[in-house]
C-alpha cells in the first residue's frame, strides 16, 4: 500500500475504492491460478461494464437467458478486486467469468500464457467522465464533487478510483500482444447490439441458436436492463454501497451526453489532452450518436 485517503486506496500506483477492497487481496491477486477456459471482462469504470457482465451472463447461462435461475450478474461475473460477496473464486465451476477494472500491470501473471480471454470494453472518455461524475454524486463510497470542471481536474490528474483513463487504456492497447484479448467499443454496442454479441460470441467461441441471440439481445437492451434485479445492481446499491440520493446505475446509457455537460472551452481542452496522449492508438471512437 502506498497511499491512502478518505475513499481511494491506492496499491502499486493504482487507485481503488477504499470501503470494497481488501488489501490482503490485492497482496495475492498477480498469483491467483487462471485456467485455460477463465474470462475476464475488463474495463475503466463507467464504459459499460454492468452491461458487459449482464451480455456474458446471457451467453453463458441458460438459466439466466430463459429467467429460470435468479442470480446477479455480480455472482455470475464477480469483480475480481472487489469480491463484495466474499465468493470463494477457487471453487467456482468453470468457464469462470471474472469483472475487473484493473490494469495491465496488476492482473493475474497467468493471463499472460494466452489461452483466459479477456474482452476490453471501452468507451469515450467524455461520456465516460460524464457518467463518473454522476456516479461519484450518487454513491456514497466515492468523494462527490461540486462542478464538472472540478471532476474534470481530477479526472485528467487520475484522482479517481480507476486512476487515469490514458493510462488505463493505452496500458492494456500497447500491451496487447501479451495477451488473449479483444477490444470491443461501448459505441459499437450501443449502434448494433447484435452485431456486438455476435463479434464477442466467435472470440468466445459460443455458438448461440438465432433465438438464443434474440433472447441475448432483447434482455441486454438498456431498458429491459434497467427493469431487471438481477442485471441493474440495485440490491449491491442498497446493500453494500449505499447511495446519497435518488439515482441508477442505468443512468442514460447514450452516446454523447457529455455534450450537456462540457463547455466549448472544457471541450476544446479535453481535445487537446486526448491528442497528446493518444496519438499513437489506432483504437476507433465515437462521440456523437450520429457519427457513422
Ligand atoms: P451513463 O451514466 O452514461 O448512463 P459501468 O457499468 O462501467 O459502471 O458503466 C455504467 C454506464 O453504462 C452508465 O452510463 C449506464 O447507463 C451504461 N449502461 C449500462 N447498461 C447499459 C445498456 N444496456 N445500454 C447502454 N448503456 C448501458
Amino acid at each position: 500500500m502506498d497511499k491512502t485517503n478518505e475513499y481511494l486506496l491506492k496499491f502499486k500506483g493504482y487507485n481503488f475504492g477504499k470501503s470494497i477492497v481488501n488489501i490482503e487481496h490485492l497482496e495475492t491477486m498477480e498469483d491467483f491460478e487462471i485456467r485455460d477456459d477463465d474470462v475476464f471482462i475488463i474495463t475503466y469504470p463507467k464504459s459499460g461494464t454492468i452491461w458487459t457482465q449482464h451480455i456474458l451472463s446471457l451467453i453463458y447461462f441458460e438459466g439466466h437467458r430463459n429467467s429460470t435461475e435468479n442470480m446477479e450478474t455480480v455472482d455470475r461475473a464477480p469483480f475480481f478486486e472487489y469480491n463484495i460477496h466474499n465468493l470463494d473464486f477457487v471453487k467456482m465451476p468453470s468457464p469462470r467469468i471474472f469483472t475487473t477494472h484493473l490494469p495491465y500491470y496488476l492482473v493475474p501473471k497467468g493471463l499472460k500464457k494466452k489461452n483466459a480471454k479477456i474482452l476490453y470494453i471501452y468507451r469515450n472518455p467524455k461520456d465516460v467522465l460524464t457518467s463518473f461524475f454522476h456516479f461519484s454524486n450518487w454513491v456514497v463510497t466515492l468523494e462527490a464533487t461540486d462542478t464538472i470542471e472540478h471532476y474534470l481536474e481530477k479526472f485528467l490528474d487520475g484522482k479517481v478510483l480507476g486512476s487515469c483513463w490514458f493510462d488505463h487504456i493505452r496500458g492494456w492497447y500497447e500491451h496487447r500482444h501479451d495477451f488473449n484479448i479483444m477490444f470491443l467499443s461501448y459505441e459499437d454496442m450501443k449502434k448494433d447490439l447484435r452485431s456486438s454479441v455476435l463479434k464477442i460470441c466467435s472470440f468466445l467461441e459460443k455458438e448461440l441458436s438465432e433465438d438464443d441471440m434474440d433472447v441475448v439481445v432483447k434482455q441486454a437492451a438498456f431498458q429491459n436492463m434497467k427493469r431487471d434485479p438481477r442485471a441493474n445492481y440495485n440490491n449491491v446499491m442498497q446493500n453494500e454501497i449505499g447511495a446519497r440520493n435518488k439515482g441508477s446505475f442505468l443512468r442514460k446509457g447514450t452516446i454523447g451526453d457529455w455534450k450537456r455537460h462540457l463547455t466549448v472551452e472544457q471541450n476544446e481542452r479535453f481535445d487537446m489532452i486526448f491528442e497528446r496522449n493518444m496519438k499513437k492508438i489506432p483504437l476507433k471512437f465515437i462521440w456523437d450518436i450520429n457519427e457513422e
